[in-house]
C-alpha cells in the first residue's frame, strides 16, 4: 500500500485521534518543556476555525496507519496569497520522506488556490546560542524555505515571582498613568470596548517586527472580534484581560491578554499587549501587563508558568517582559517559501 496523502475527513474521529497522538508525541520530543497539546483546542481548530481561515488538513498514512499530518490555513480576508503551515511527522517515522510528501501535496493545494507563499515556524536555539540540529529547521531549509523572522520564547516562573517588586512596578506605572484607569474582563469583551480592542488588535503588526515576512495586518472589526471570541470559546480557552481607559475620552487605549487552554490550570500564555500610539509614554503597556497578571493569578491559583513569544527585535516589549521576570528559554524561526 505504501505512503498515501489524503484530506482529513472531519467526521473521521479515529483519524483525528491519531493525528492528535502524533502531535502529542512530536511535542514531547521537539518541545518537551511545553504543556501537553490540548485535545479540545486541537479538534476545535478543525471544527471552529478563526474568522478568515479556511483550514485544510492532510493526513499521511503508511500502509493505512496515520504517520503525519499537514494543517494548511488559507487566509480569506487578508494575506490571501499566503498559507500558514503546520507539519508534523510521528517521531518514530521520520527521515523516510513523509514530511516531503505532505509538503508537496500542500504546495499543490496552495497553487490550486492561487497562493504564492507558505509560512511556518520551527523550534530553534536562542539567537546567538549554539544548539543541536532542529529537524524542522533542517527540513524547511531542505525544501527551499528562507528564514524570515526570529522569535524568542520567554518564560515566567510564577513560583519565583518577586511580588514586592511587581507591586512597586505597578505603583510606579499607576503614578505615570494619571488620567487613565484600568478595567478587567474575562472571556468576552464588554460591548463598550469591543470596537477599541478590535482597532488595537488590527494594528498590532504595524508595531510587532515581522522581519522579512510578507504579511499584511488583519482587517479586524467588532464583528470579526466576536467571531474570534466564539472560536476561542469553542477551544475552551480561558482569557484574562486588562485594559487602560483614557478617562477624558472614555476610549480603551491599552490592552493586555493572558490565556489558559482548557487542558491546563498550571500553564498560561501571555498574549497580546498593545498601546495606541497616541497614548504611549505613560507606562500603559507595563501597567496593563502587571495588573493583568495579578488579575489572572487571583482566579488561577494553580498557575505556575507563563510563556510568551516576542520577535527577537521587539526591544520595547522585551524590556517590559524582563522587568516582570520573564527569561528566554527557546527560540523559533518563521520560514517563508515562495512557491
Ligand atoms: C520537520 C518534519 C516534519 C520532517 O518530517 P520527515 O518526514 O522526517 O521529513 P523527510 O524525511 O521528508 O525529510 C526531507 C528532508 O529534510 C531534511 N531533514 C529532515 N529532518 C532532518 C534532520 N533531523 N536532520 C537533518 N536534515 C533533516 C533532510 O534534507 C531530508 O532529506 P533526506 O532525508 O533525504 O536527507 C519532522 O521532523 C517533524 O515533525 N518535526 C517537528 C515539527 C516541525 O518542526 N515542523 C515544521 C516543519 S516546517
Amino acid at each position: 500500500m505504501g505512503l498515501t496523502v489524503t484530506p482529513l475527513d472531519a467526521a473521521d474521529l479515529p483519524t483525528l485521534d491519531a493525528a492528535y497522538r502524533i502531535a502529542e508525541a512530536a511535542r514531547a520530543v521537539d518541545e518537551p518543556d511545553l504543556p501537553p497539546t490540548c485535545r479540545r483546542r486541537f479538534e476545535a481548530l478543525l471544527r471552529h476555525p478563526m474568522p478568515g481561515i479556511d483550514g485544510r488538513w492532510l493526513v499521511a498514512r503508511l500502509d493505512g496507519e496515520p504517520v503525519g499530518w499537514l494543517r494548511l490555513h488559507l487566509h480569506t480576508l487578508e494575506n490571501t496569497e499566503n498559507a500558514s503551515a503546520e507539519l508534523v511527522v510521528d517521531p518514530i517515522h521520520r527521515r523516510r520522506g513523509i514530511g516531503r510528501a505532505l509538503h508537496e501535496h500542500g504546495v499543490r493545494l496552495l497553487r490550486e488556490h492561487g497562493g504564492k507563499r507558505l509560512v511556518g515556524s520551527t523550534a530553534a536555539a536562542l539567537p546567538g546560542a549554539e544548539g543541536p540540529v532542529f529537524p524542522g529547521a533542517a527540513f524547511a531549509a531542505a525544501v527551499g524555505a528562507k528564514p524570515a523572522n526570529a522569535d524568542v520564547r520567554r518564560r515566567l516562573d510564577v513560583t519565583a515571582l518577586d511580588r514586592p517588586r511587581l507591586a512597586a512596578l505597578l505603583a510606579d506605572a499607576r503614578a505615570a498613568a494619571t488620567g487613565y484607569r484600568t478595567v478587567h474582563w474575562r472571556d468576552h469583551t464588554p460591548d463598550e470596548y469591543v470596537a477599541d480592542t478590535a482597532h488595537l488588535e488590527g494594528r498590532l503588526l504595524l508595531d510587532a517586527p515581522m522581519g522579512e515576512l510578507a504579511w499584511e495586518q488583519q482587517k479586524m472589526d467588532a464583528q470579526r472580534k466576536r467571531g474570534v471570541e466564539r472560536a476561542l470559546d469553542a477551544r475552551g480557552v480561558r482569557r484574562y484581560n486588562t485594559g487602560a481607559v483614557h478617562e477624558a475620552s472614555g476610549r480603551l487605549v491599552g490592552w493586555s491578554q493572558l490565556s489558559l487552554e482548557a487542558s491546563s490550570t498550571e500553564h498560561a500564555w501571555q498574549q497580546i499587549t498593545i498601546v495606541d500610539p497616541g497614548h504611549r509614554g505613560h507606562r500603559l503597556g507595563l501597567l496593563c501587563k502587571v495588573a493583568n497578571l495579578a488579575y489572572a493569578l487571583g482566579h488561577e491559583p494553580a498557575l505556575r508558568t507563563v510563556d510568551t513569544w516576542n520577535a527577537a527585535a521587539n526591544d520595547h516589549m522585551i524590556a517590559i517582559n524582563e522587568q516582570l521576570g520573564f527569561r528566554p528559554v527557546a527560540g523559533s524561526v518563521d520560514w517563508q517559501l515562495t512557491i
